[in-house]
């Protein structure tokens, strides 16, 4: 677990959907051990890997949104602090999580061209990303260390359009990739079961 937002991220891996993903023998584990992908795990222990990324990912959103809403005199500085420093930790492993893990599973014997071209869409939305979280977290260091150059407003400005920006990244993810990746590779559903229910996908 992180350093950042305990709290947070435990209550969102307690989660049902997500409570699965912790290595208690089922349905999914019995339907995945002869599908092993490029990595040498199953495609459920990868999917599992994914779920909780975005499981964090969305933590993550709420924590900024709670930073931003508390602009200008209801600022926790030390959380802010925790927040900068978890955050390029965090965007560095998620996405390599998916460009060295998911993505290349995913693009293994894809023939629609379409596949391809979402697959590059990701991987620029995770090159802005990457530029955006410098950004904010420059700007809560400032803000916890009490000398913010910008703003409340251009602060909140900064915050929320990073964090809805990662909401809408992490929704295609779940809506397009996902169930993509739930049946690639595969004549049938590699999952078994009902994948949403797990994953607890809406
Ligand atoms: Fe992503």
């Amino acid at each position: 677990m992180f350093n950042f937002e305990l709290a947070t991220l435990a209550a969102v891996i307690r989660t049902p959907g997500l409570n699965a993903a912790s290595g208690a023998t089922n349905q999914y584990e019995n339907s995945s051990q002869d599908q092993k992908g490029m990595t040498g795990e199953s495609k459920i222990e990868m999917l599992d890997r994914l779920a909780q990324a975005h499981a964090e990912q969305d933590a993550l959103c709420t924590a900024l949104e709670e930073i931003a809403d508390s602009l200008p005199d209801s600022v926790d500085r030390q959380r802010c602090v925790r927040t900068a420093r978890a955050l390029g930790t965090l965007m560095q492993r998620w996405h390599a999580l998916e460009e060295e893990v998911v993505f290349p599973e995913l693009e293994r014997g894809a023939r629609d061209p379409v596949i391809h071209r979402m697959i590059e869409h990701l991987k620029l939305d995770h090159c802005s990303d990457q530029y955006l979280a410098e950004e904010v977290q420059l700007a809560l260091f400032e803000l916890g260390e009490g000398e913010a150059n910008l703003s409340p407003d251009a602060l909140g400005y900064v915050l929320r359009g990073f964090f809805e920006g990662l909401r809408r990244h992490i929704a295609m993810e779940r809506d397009v990739l996902w169930p993509a990746l739930v049946q690639s590779n595969d004549n049938h559903n590699a999952t078994g079961g009902d994948w949403r229910e797990r994953w607890a996908i809406e």
